[in-house]
């Protein structure tokens, strides 16, 4: 999508710590099952409805995901080449336990039929529960108050709770809740319209190879055919009243079923409770499963639904105490800025074994794979707020570390090459030069760690699984560059593709280049650290992976003579050797219903212009931003700025955190909000098919970075605030070496307070500023000249 100058109005009403829908509606329900979808990092369940949907096939897809359980498949080149991603992984769409379909006295509640007298459904962030209040009036003029709550706990990460109350209005009569978990569920409805949606994985996957189901608790376990993956859903029921319930099961090939049947009265509330388990085969012993998951359900009905809802809450009073950001003046942004951020904490694994797909729990979009997006538009947020969270996103690359030197090993190369786009470890890319080409990945994640350890001082994860990984990255760069004479004998990285995908295989990518700098300047200043501090741990480290003294120099020398490209003409960095030789598009030009390019254009045909689909050199200005002065920032952005297309949601906030740099104030609130409101107004019109979880990382950095221009080093955080017109404050806390800070900024002062811990120097407009624990310091705003 093109740039939007005109903002899109709200869909949902604006609260700020709520999301809420005030009407069903078919038109756009397969879009609001993406916004009321609940996560925990480990289940997700899309926001269908409990009752069942029987609406047009293509206004709904019914899906829960467990991160990383996937499938796998051959992918298949009819012209085939040596190295080419064998093996694609893809999450699938795992047993449906949400499933709770109420009979009124003969009557299936259906939305679809009868008379719908009240409707609102809420996303509270706050309390971490989806609830919808229906009052509905079946086709034979039954009026019933209905009040479900879901919630996937945060606390319990296998946990699913649904309480579904029913109170009958008009009338007294047999009541009946049928909860079913189905195994027969399909993947990837809309396979061919939109390539990105795309997967190798289509239809029914999983097979049922086992279901019990006895008085209120159940169970089904299923299989994959390839990755030899297992999972159990098991559920528990409770109800209340309970006097006068009668309780029926039922099985068959792929569902299980429990009826549970009242009379009931006028003016009675009745309430079911389902308690659903995810257990699988990548976390326990596939023999432990069954009895793991029927524990966690009849564990969770012990403790009943209201225990559960406090723990929830109280989970995301610290969570929010840590990451939440105050907007004064703008309730747009406010509501935007905390759904990103819920959708983040809903998404992202926080077990060292998985990590963010691009679309998080809420869609299979991209087949569930993790990218950079994760290390480089993610990780940035659980740094600051929550660092155990953006240890274990890392932690889940030091496992694939071995997988990454056999990928290196495979296209013959020294070192480790990480996987473009996997779940666990095989590089799932099928298209090379948007995928594997990407080699920048490597850096990504080398950078992303010395992000991490720059702001938490973790030198226990530095030292035994950073190291490794930082080691092998270097070293795979140099050997992938090579010194060219024809470039002054410069160290030069040829035939890859930058994070802009709309141009490919090319040589010296400045953002590849710079970031392979950095991982090898990084790797080295490393090595030396752990020699002197952990001489034990290094010596071994050394001796696993046969590194040489030598190696590190050359690391060093290659970093000194990396070939950083620059045009001399234009004063400006060329995106690589070619592009600059390219015809210039003007995207003003290209018909609306064009883009994105991708879906529109021949690869050839958008390769050959200047065109990007995200930005590449402003990423690396964004992301090394200390190393560019503002005016080098501002000819590029003016050079780049009209030939984005911003086709990928990862391209908007990069731009609002470079027009804060270098004062161009309409365009940073104008790239904000696009960025901030992508998925609740669906700026890019396909959220039906999940969240853009990578936007949502950038919008916090867009607040963070951009708006209160914090700029982190290995020393220090530098703040230098420019508010939007529209923000009155700006507030938030952001834990930075063993420290808690808040930062509360107006447009003519800014606030810091230690919260916690010893005394630190912060910088503010490059003045320096000491904190003390317990007190204030106050700034005036400077009249910044850019
Ligand atoms: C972007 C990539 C991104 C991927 C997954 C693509 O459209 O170009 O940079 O990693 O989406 O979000």
């Amino acid at each position: 999508m093109k740039r939007c100058s005109e903002y899109k109005k709200a869909i949902y009403s604006l609260d700020p710590w709520q999301v809420r829908e005030t009407e069903f509606d078919i038109e756009t329900n397969y879009r609001d099952e993406t916004i009321f979808a609940v996560g925990n990092g480990y289940i997700g369940m899309r926001g269908n409805l409990e009752e069942g949907y029987t609406g047009p096939e293509n206004t709904t897809f019914n899906a829960t995901y467990i991160n990383g359980f996937y499938e796998e498949y051959d992918i298949r080149y009819p012209e085939d080449g040596y190295g080419f991603a064998r093996k694609g992984q893809a999450m699938v769409n795992v047993a449906d336990g949400k499933i709770i379909k109420p009979v009124i006295d003969g009557e299936e509640l259906d939305l679809l039929k009868g008379r719908i007298h009240f409707y609102e459904r809420i996303l509270d962030m706050k309390k971490g529960i989806v609830e919808r209040k229906v009052t509905w009036e079946s086709p034979k003029g039954r009026i019933v108050e209905i009040h479900i709550k879901k919630l996937t706990s945060f606390t319990r990460p296998h946990l699913a709770v649904i309480s579904f109350r029913i109170k009958p209005v008009n009338f007294d009569g047999r009541l009946e809740f049928i909860s079913r978990v189905n195994g027969k569920i399909f993947n990837n409805v809309e396979y061919g319209k939109d390539f990105r949606v795309g997967s190798g994985i289509r239809g029914r996957v999983l097979k049922t190879v086992e279901r019990a189901v006895d008085d209120t608790v159940g169970f089904i376990k299923q299989k994959t055919e390839r990755s030899g993956l297992s999972l159990v859903c098991a559920v528990d029921h409770d109800i209340t009243p309970k006097k006068g319930c009668f309780i029926s099961t039922a099985e068959q090939e792929d569902m299980i079923e429990i009826k549970i049947a009242v009379n009931a009265r006028r003016g009675t509330c009745y309430t079911l409770f389902k308690y659903i388990s995810y257990f699988t085969s990548r976390d326990y012993q596939e023999y432990d499963l069954e009895n793991l998951a029927i524990k966690e359900v009849t564990g969770a009905k012990v403790d009943g639904m209201s225990i559960i809802e406090e723990e929830q809450e109280k989970f995301l009073d610290g969570f929010w105490e840590d990451a939440d950001i105050i907007v004064e003046g703008d309730p747009v942004s406010q509501q935007g800025i905390r759904f990103c951020m819920f959708s983040l904490l809903q998404s992202t694994g926080r077990d060292g074994k998985t990590s963010i797909a691009a679309k998080g729990l809420t869609g299979a979009g991209y087949e569930g794979h993790y990218f950079w997006d994760s290390e480089i538009y993610v990780l940035p947020f659980f740094v600051y707020t929550r660092h155990e969270i953006a240890r274990n996103l890392l932690l889940y690359r030091y496992r694939l570390l071995d997988a990454a030197r056999g990928r290196a090993r495979e296209l013959g190369h020294r070192g480790a090459l990480f996987p473009w786009r996997t779940i666990d470890g095989p590089e799932c890319s099928a298209y090379f030069p948007a995928g594997t080409a990407q080699y920048h990945i490597d850096a990504d994640i080398a950078f992303a760690i010395k992000v991490y350890e720059e702001a938490t001082e973790d030198m226990e994860f530095l030292y035994k699984y950073g190291a490794e990984i930082l080691f092998e990255t270097a070293r795979f760069w140099a050997d992938l560059g090579a010194y060219i004479p024809s470039k002054g004998n410069r160290f030069c990285i040829n035939c890859v593709t930058g994070p802009d995908e709309y141009t490919a295989l090319v040589d010296n990518n400045a953002y590849t280049n710079y970031m392979a700098k950095v991982n090898m300047e990084y790797a080295v200043e490393v090595a030396g650290m752990m020699k002197r501090e952990r001489p034990g741990d290094y010596e071994q480290l050394v001796e696993k992976i046969g590194l040489k003294q030598e190696e590190i120099r050359a690391w060093q020398k290659a970093a000194e003579d990396m070939y950083l490209p620059y045009s001399d003409e234009l004063k400006i960095i060329p995106q690589d050797d070619s592009f600059l030789h390219r015809k210039r598009i003007d995207i003003d030009q290209i018909p609306e219903d064009q883009f994105p390019l991708l879906l529109h254009w021949h690869y050839l045909n958008i390769y050959r212009h200047q065109i990007c689909k995200q930005p590449d050199v402003l990423l690396l200005m964004m992301l090394l931003r200390k190393r560019f002065t503002v005016e080098e920032i501002k000819r590029n952005y003016d050079y780049y700025e009209p030939i984005t297309t911003h086709d990928s949601s990862l391209s908007p906030s990069v731009f609002s955190i470079l027009a804060c740099d270098i004062g161009y104030e309409r365009d940073a609130y104008d790239y904000f909000i696009q960025t901030v409101r992508m998925d609740l107004d669906d700026y890019n019109g396909n959220v039906k098919h999940g969240i853009h979880a990578a936007n949502m990382g950038g919008a916090w950095n867009a607040v963070i970075y951009g708006f209160a221009g914090m700029k982190p080093d290995s020393e220090s955080l530098n703040f230098c605030p420019h508010l939007p017109e529209k923000w009155h404050g700006l507030s938030f806390k952001v834990r930075y070496k063993n420290r808690k800070i808040l930062v509360e900024l107006k447009r003519d002062s800014a606030k810091f307070t230690l919260l916690e811990g010893d005394s630190i120097k912060l910088h503010y407009f490059n003045e320096e500023i000491l904190l003390m624990q317990g007190l204030t310091v106050t700034k005036e705003v400077k009249n910044v000249k850019v």
